[in-house]
């Protein structure tokens, strides 16, 4: 049995780790990349670093308008899926390259199994809550991550195809984070100590893409007076380098870092400021105050659970609610356990 796994973007290189190894174990597994992301520092770091075996396919299909980019994703998809003939498909997440790969196998009759399906922001305005629309009424199985997910899908009429299986981003982070303790050398090479500065993280549209936003938001970050450690997303760069805007010595500019050095700048953080998904599921695995830049969030339980709060830079007391963070709250077990094995069960079953 054949399954072929569809990636493009930095989270989907550690959403696919932990599934890749079990899944060879049993199956036939080939990779396609579609080049989304495609600095060394975005991608091949990943699947050295996270021993990803390499791609068997890569497709150089970053950039570009988000038509042309899933337009060409979808036709070198399709050419793929027809040579290789896989059995199943599986795409994970919410950028282009899950949109297209997940357009592509359901056109040629291919199950596809959608992984970290049943997420919604209920924000049209973003590409992601599109893409996970679509994907989720597309594909023929949907591996939720949460009860939250499970939920949304039932609300569209989606529960017979429905799986809680946990979010496969806890066993990427159980299975490196001791090694990134121990190998990491980030903390020295940036001069840190534990717990002395804040992580900060931008890469979403409405955050990044106009400078005079951006300017004003990193102007509001560094006015909380703190270290600032800040790993900058390709996107953000370009604006920054652009527009040539002027950062505060308080915010540390950093290249975007391999997942073992990210996991250990994420561990000696004071709190974590970021608009990405997966560092929000991260810091609360990882007990650290999250605090996150957007109006709404797909990661509701961290929310109530009282881990994560939502803020923008011109609410009031911006700074003021950053700094007096500091949850208490006991955690419950949102994100689930062995979700790999679990994903690997539901697929011998799927499969046959
Ligand atoms: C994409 C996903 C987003 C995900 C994010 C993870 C879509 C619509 N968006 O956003 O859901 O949260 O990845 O990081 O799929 N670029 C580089 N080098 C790279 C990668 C990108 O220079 O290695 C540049 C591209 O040329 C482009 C810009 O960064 O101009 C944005 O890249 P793109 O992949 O379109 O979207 P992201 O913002 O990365
Ligand atoms: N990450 C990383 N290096 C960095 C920044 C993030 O390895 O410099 C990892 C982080 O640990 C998390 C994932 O990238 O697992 C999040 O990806 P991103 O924020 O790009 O996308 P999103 O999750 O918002 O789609």
């Amino acid at each position: 049995m054949k399954i072929l796994s569809v990636v493009g973007a930095r989270p989907q290189f550690i959403k696919l780790s932990p599934l890749s190894r079990a899944i060879r174990k049993n199956f036939q597994e080939k990779i396609v990349h579609t080049g989304q992301h495609f600095d060394e520092e975005m991608s091949k770091l990943f699947f050295h670093q996270m021993e990803i075996p390499l791609p068997d396919y890569n497709l150089g299909l970053g950039g570009g308008t988000h038509a042309e980019q899933t337009g060409k994703m979808l036709i070198a998809l399709e050419e793929v899926m027809l040579k290789e003939k896989p059995d199943m498909v599986l795409v994970f997440g919410d950028t282009n390259s899950t949109l297209a790969g997940s357009l592509a196998a359901a056109k040629l009759l291919i199950k596809t199994i959608h992984i970290e399906a049943g997420l919604r922001s209920f924000n049209r305005t973003m590409p992601e809550e599109i893409n996970r629309i679509i994907t989720d009424h597309t594909a023929d199985y949907l591996f939720a991550p949460t009860k939250t997910a499970v939920n949304n899908l039932s609300n569209e009429g989606l529960i017979n195809k429905t799986y809680l299986t946990g979010d496969i981003m806890v066993d990427s982070l159980n299975q490196n984070i001791e090694k990134a303790i121990q190998s990491s050398n980030i903390i020295y090479e940036l001069n840190l100590t534990s717990e002395d500065y804040y992580l900060l993280t931008l890469h979403r549209p409405y955050n990044v893409d106009d400078s005079k936003n951006l300017e004003f938001l990193l102007q509001k970050i560094s006015d909380l007076g703190k270290k600032i450690v800040f790993p900058v997303h390709p996107r953000t760069r370009k604006v920054i380098v652009e527009n040539r805007i002027k950062i505060s010595d308080n915010i540390k500019i950093i290249k975007p870092v391999g997942y073992l050095d990210f996991l250990r700048l994420e561990q000696s953080a004071a709190k974590i400021i970021t608009d990405s998904g997966g560092i929000q599921k991260e810091a609360y695995i990882l007990k650290k105050p999250c605090i996150t830049l957007r109006t709404e969030t797909e990661w509701l339980e961290t929310i109530y659970e009282g881990w994560n709060i939502l803020l923008l830079p011109n609410d009031d007391n911006f700074c003021e609610k950053i700094i007096n963070f500091n949850p208490i709250s006991k955690q419950n077990d949102i994100f689930g356990n062995n979700v790999t094995e679990k994903m690997v069960k539901y697929i011998f079953e799927l499969i046959n």
